[in-house]
């Protein structure tokens, strides 16, 4: 039976409440119970190419120090001083040296954590293997790092395959080998669900994309995946080579292309902060950061092939600024909704059949907050 059915009305299925879009005690809730137990995607491998180099996320309520140590490994810990608990890095980046230092005190960390100068005190009049950083899971897939704040987390390809999207399959178009040519950062006033509902369905995509529904014709029917096609692929409108401003560009194709038989795009939200967009020559990848109930910072990374983003004669501008639109048209839409959800008139909203990945988006979110 339908999970969902008991909440069915007039046939509509029960969205989330105004409290669950607006309540500082949920959205706590929500940093601890999802945001701190699943896998969260905090970046790219290639943001930590050198040895040494650092990665300062976000992940639910804490801050996270990604690195890379001397054996080449990656390594996650709280970014917390162990002395009296100053935040230690404030920005990410290169050239800071093997040595992660408080600019507090100046205690000193290795790479691996552990706790190796400790100013204007005797060597041993502390007890220095007891007081290393405290660590977390990270790992990578297709050249993204996850971070998770569980103690014991699943393999983190086990818990990919635990998503109703299947951003497995989206393998094939080898992530790992392309660059990031731009990143680009959108502070937006709406909660996070909103952006993610909006992104799971496309009874929108008509009224506010009309750009889009042109390059990509079966969006204009309201779904996002064609009856006739098994891969989760859609096809562009006939004569259309990419989505861009430019349709028929001549940037190289992304791995795999190729060899699919019509120029498409694929689509994944990987519960839950991750939005992985794959059309003939780009592939956006999309960050939530939630940092209150009604507001989101967005991170949204532009990737092509390595020998594309090494060709500075390329113009990449009409590729990246329609995704860039189409990403605007969304974020204004999601803070109209914000608006709405806010006022004391509103108690809860309301999918149709048809956003029918909502409902996907809700259960999970049910069964891991309850
Ligand atoms: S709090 Fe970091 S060295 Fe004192
Ligand atoms: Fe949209």
């Amino acid at each position: 039976m339908d999970t969902m059915s008991e909440n069915k009305i007039n046939g509509l299925t029960e969205s989330f409440t105004r409290d669950e879009y607006n309540s500082p005690e949920i959205f706590n809730l929500e940093m601890e119970k999802i945001f701190g137990t699943n896998w969260c995607f905090a970046g790219r491998t290639d943001q930590l190419a050198h040895i040494g180099d650092r990665l300062v996320v976000d992940i639910g309520n804490e801050s996270i120090l990604i690195l890379r140590n001397r054996e080449n490994e990656l390594r996650a810990y709280y970014n917390v001083c162990q002395h009296r608990g100053s935040r230690l890095c404030d920005a990410s980046g290169s050239g800071f040296g093997a040595a992660i230092t408080c600019p507090y005190h100046s205690w000193s960390y290795s790479l691996d954590g552990a706790l190796v100068a400790t100013p204007l005190h005797e060597k041993d009049s502390i007890d220095r293997e007891t007081l290393g950083l405290k660590s977390v899971h990270v790992d990578q897939w297709q050249g993204c790092l996850f971070v998770s704040l569980q103690t014991n987390p699943p393999a983190l390809t086990d818990w990919l395959e635990n998503h109703y999207s299947r951003p497995r399959e989206l393998e094939k178009f080898d992530m790992s080998s392309l660059r990031t040519a731009r990143t680009t950062i959108d502070e937006v006033s709406a909660n996070w669900k909103v952006l993610a509902e909006n992104y799971s369905e496309c009874l929108h995509c008509a009224v506010v994309h009309p750009e889009l529904v042109d390059l990509v014709p079966i969006y204009k029917t309201g779904k996002t995946i064609q009856d006739d096609r098994q891969d989760w692929g859609v096809s562009l409108a006939q004569g259309k080579t990419s989505l861009s401003h430019n349709p028929n560009e001549t940037l190289a194709l992304l791995p795999a292309m190729e060899e699919l038989d019509e120029y498409s795009v694929f689509g994944a939200f990987v519960y839950p902060n991750m939005l992985i967009d794959i059309s003939p020559t780009v592939a956006v990848l999309t960050r939530y950061v939630p940092r209150s109930p009604t507001h989101t910072t967005i991170y949204t990374d532009y990737l092509f092939p390595k020998s594309v983003v090494d060709d500075k004669t390329l113009d990449l501008e009409p590729t990246i600024s329609f995704s860039d639109m189409v990403n605007q048209q969304d974020i204004a839409v999601s803070e109209r909704v914000q608006r709405g959800v806010s006022s004391k008139s509103f108690t809860r909203a309301y999918h149709t059949k048809m956003e029918r990945y909502c409902h996907q988006l809700i259960r999970r979110y049910r069964s891991e907050i309850s």
